[in-house]
């Protein structure tokens, strides 16, 4: 056998991990979820879902990186053949992810090129939505490719393939750049912003505690939901990553640093966000309240704004604004792609050249449909399940297998070994009971929103294509990458009921639902009980 791939030096790999945790999401979603749910308030469930969720978790795919010595398929099956497809469906939502994930790159390019003549200013939402996207009326209007756009995507693939192909010792090079650059970058922005009237007002904004939102789940279920997506858990990373450590390395203190730096750098991105949003309020006379935004509305309409006011060389500064979020994405990028080369790699005799082209190849094509002028819509929808379900649904299962079928205990015992940092009984109660119950009522919560009101007001059939179909695409996926048996017994015919059940809800008249469900428990019920009756009790 193959000496497995090491990372030059334990610097390599923290600093990989960090470089996939602090992605885009830093600087567009961190500041702004936190202004929502109570501002400085917000700390405190966030620190709590870091400390009971979020390391806990990374411990938990270190761990398991470290002792399978293999990425997230290989490393379930190792636990138990039957859950390879756990591991499998980790890869697929994260190769989902990563598919839109390098279209709001190429956007990234597309504006480090327009940075230079400030080409947004004085009407960024029209340039945005109009002239850089040529955005659809809808989902239904796909209305052809955006070349721009495509050039932008054809340059993120290059260079992912260009780290990818060569391992992790071209990747553990790489985020030696990659991790200090955009930390560097947003400091530019936090000393600009900082200097400028207005900024103390942005700041109030984001740090005056309201800690009446204490009291709401919804605040609690943000924290987490943030946690999870910023520390890139869930999609077979930090297993992949983890994988190529020696089988002695530390684990415990390992996730206590990415974490606490991911967590840092959001924090100190809010800065930069909140002193220029503040800026921009105070020019235009607003309050901070009316300016604030999320998402790629913060990125690409709302910060561009700021910038195109800012009173000396704004061009540069939109430049280096474009340049922190490609430095930014461009590892959480590859990091999606390398869980998906180690997965194949490990998995077949495929050299890890071929993989990270066959791969990069599939992912660029599918990210074909996100380039067209209807791309947005479907980027929200899919990110909006792939986040709401894929990650949730992933991070459930991998607790509850670690939690009792590898046994939370022993896990603990095993990590605890080598790590420099002991973990105590704790763990074992987050991992067992409080991330899979914290995971769980997320999912009902945003099942009951989803029924309640469909996502963004979007056409029923692009949601069932673009997110219901998705999932099951990808679930129906994993397990037919585990074995065909597994996939034509079990995983097809329970999609085509779910399917089929899911028409009967749509169609059928509330009185005839209730009948066929009362009918198929009680009769059904029955039948099966009895089937397994034996005949009397002679001779017992
Ligand atoms: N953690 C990244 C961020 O905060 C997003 C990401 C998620 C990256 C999953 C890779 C995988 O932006």
């Amino acid at each position: 056998m193959m000496e497995r791939e090491r990372w030059t030096s334990r610097m390599a790999f923290v600093m990989a991990a960090i470089g996939s945790a602090v992605g885009l999401g830093n600087v567009w979603r961190f500041p702004f979820v936190a202004y929502q749910n109570g501002g400085g308030a917000f700390l405190i469930p966030y620190l709590v879902a870091l400390f009971t969720a979020g390391i806990p978790l990374m411990v938990l795919e270190y761990g398991l990186g470290k002792m399978m010595q293999a990425g997230a398929p290989t490393a379930f099956a190792k636990v138990k053949d039957k859950l390879e497809w756990v591991g499998w469906w980790a890869i697929l939502v994260g190769f989902t992810i990563v598919i839109y994930y390098a279209v709001v790159m190429a956007w990234c390019w597309g504006y480090l090129y327009h940075s230079l003549f400030l080409s947004w200013k004085g009407r960024a939402e029209d340039f945005f939505y109009k002239d850089f996207l040529g955005l659809s009326d809808g989902p239904g209007k796909l209305g052809g490719l955006r070349l721009p756009v495509v050039v932008g995507l054809v340059l993120t693939w290059a260079s992912i393939v260009w780290i990818v192909q060569h391992g992790v010792r071209r990747v553990g090079r790489v985020v030696m750049v990659t991790v200090p650059l955009p930390v560097i970058l947003l400091a530019i922005f936090v000393l600009r912003g900082a200097t400028l009237p207005g900024a103390m007002e942005g700041l109030k904004f984001y740090l005056t505690p309201d800690f009446s939102k204490l009291a709401e789940p919804r605040t609690w279920l943000a924290a987490y939901g943030q946690i999870f997506f910023s520390l890139s858990l869930a999609f077979g990373i930090m297993i992949a990553y983890a994988s190529y450590l020696h089988e002695r390395a530390d684990v415990n203190n390992n996730a206590f640093i990415t974490a606490l730096a991911n967590c840092g750098t959001s924090y100190f991105a809010g800065f930069a966000v909140f002193t220029v949003l503040g800026y921009m309020a105070h020019v235009v006379g607003k309050p901070v309240a009316e300016v604030v935004s999320g998402g790629p509305g913060l990125a690409f309409i709302t910060y561009p704004t700021a910038i195109s006011l800012l009173p000396t060389v704004p061009a540069v500064f939109g430049f280096i604004f474009f340049l922190t979020l490609l430095s930014l994405g461009i590892d959480s990028a590859f990091s999606l792609v390398e869980a998906a080369v180690t997965a194949v790699h490990d998995r077949w005799p495929i050299s890890r050249r071929k993989a990270t082209w066959l791969l990069s190849g599939i992912a660029f094509l599918g990210g074909l449909l996100f380039t067209t002028k209807g791309g947005l819509y479907w980027l929200d929808i899919v990110d909006h399940f792939a986040n709401n379900y894929g990650l949730v649904g992933v991070g459930l299962a991998e607790s509850l297998i670690v939690g009792y079928v590898l046994g939370a205990e022993r896990f603990r015992e095993h990590v605890n070994m080598d790590s420099e940092v002991k973990l105590g009984r704790w763990w074992d109660f987050c991992i067992k009971f409080l991330t899979p119950a914290i995971l769980g009522i997320l999912v009902v919560w945003s099942l009951a929103r989803e029924f309640g009101s469909p996502y963004s007001g979007y056409p029923g059939w692009a949601l069932l294509v673009g997110g219901w179909g998705v999932i099951l695409l990808q679930i129906n996926l994993g397990v037919a990458l585990m074995s065909r048996r597994a996939f034509l017994r079990a995983s097809l015919p329970a999609s085509a009921s779910l399917v089929a059940f899911a028409v009967l809800l749509e169609f059928l008249p509330p009185m005839w639902i209730m009948f066929i469900v009362a009918s198929a428990v009680l009769y059904g019920g029955l039948a099966w009980s009895l089937s397994r009756a034996r005949r009397g009790y002679e001779g017992m």
